[in-house]
């Protein structure tokens, strides 16, 4: 209790049937937003605390846009309720630190699969606008769930699109995609990555080999969202970090993602109790 502004959510895009897109208007927020950072959002009073990355911001319409994917109980009410016409209850952030657009990169691979399609539009466009060659990598499960691709080729010098039923562009896994690029480019400086866990830690495997600087946005279970519960503690290199505000982006090379499967596993089962609960 005791928040009294609440965001009015603007627009509503489903793009498959568990993941969709709302545009909330929020001017201080749209104004402050960097690519990289998330925001926590509570759906009502008695809501869960919701990290989700921020997909895009306009600042001069003051609005910013948010994907959810309905995976448990919290993002599935958000599913059903989260409509034009209703409000947010709250919203902090922006969260974490901005990602690190270094005009010194100039050549750059931006990978985004599933979810995190999304979030990496943000950084491919920061990259652009600092001067850089942008290359999308975005991997679909198939072509009639792919979304945005005009608005990434607006941005992006070279784009390749990979599908896992071949439906569309390259029939595999973005790490083909990430292959064939380097191939192309063996000039590239930097990798981003952002999607599920497995396919960051992949898209990191494939990069080691060539020495290039790969950067990946963890998504640990978070409270807070301010470093004071630890929550979301990730081992990086040799170090404890709090994805939270060390992060969320990390040096992919140096991240243990087995530690982080543990962890994104530990509360599978009052999870799936939380989610019978609603749904009974
Ligand atoms: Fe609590 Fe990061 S979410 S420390």
């Amino acid at each position: 209790k005791g928040v009294t502004a609440s965001f009015p959510i603007l627009t509503r895009t489903d793009f498959s049937k568990s993941t969709f897109l709302i545009e909330i208007e929020h001017p201080v927020m749209a104004k402050a937003a960097k690519p990289g950072q998330f925001v926590i959002v509570m759906l009502h009073d008695l809501g869960e605390r919701i990290p989700l990355t921020i997909a895009d911001f306009d600042r001069e319409k003051g609005t910013i846009t948010l994907v959810v994917q309905a995976v448990g109980k919290s993002t599935r009410e958000m599913q059903l309720l989260c409509r034009p016409g209703r409000e947010i209850y709250a919203m902090l952030g922006p969260l974490g630190i901005p990602s690190d657009i270094s005009s010194k990169t100039k050549k750059v691979i931006c990978v985004g699969g599933g979810l995190g399609i999304a979030p990496i539009y943000p950084q491919a466009r920061a990259f652009k606008e600092a001067g850089a060659h942008v290359i999308g990598v975005l991997g679909f499960r198939s072509s009639n769930l792919m979304f945005w691709e005009e608005k990434f080729r607006a941005i992006c010098d070279d784009f390749i699109i990979c599908t896992d039923d071949g439906s569309a562009g390259i029939h595999g896994l973005v790490t083909q995609g990430i292959e064939a690029a380097i191939r192309e480019n063996p000039d590239v400086d930097e990798v981003v990555a952002i999607g599920p866990p497995v396919m960051m830690r992949a898209c990191t495997e494939t990069t080691r080999p060539y020495g290039i600087k790969t950067m990946v946005s963890l998504n640990p279970i978070m409270v807070d969202g301010t470093g004071m519960c630890g929550g979301c503690r990730v081992k990086v290199g040799d170090a404890i970090k709090f994805a939270c505000v060390d992060g969320p982006d990390f040096d992919g090379h140096q991240v243990d993602f087995d530690d982080l499967f543990t962890r994104l596993q530990r509360y599978r089962p009052e999870e799936a109790a939380a989610m019978k609960r609603y749904s009974d």
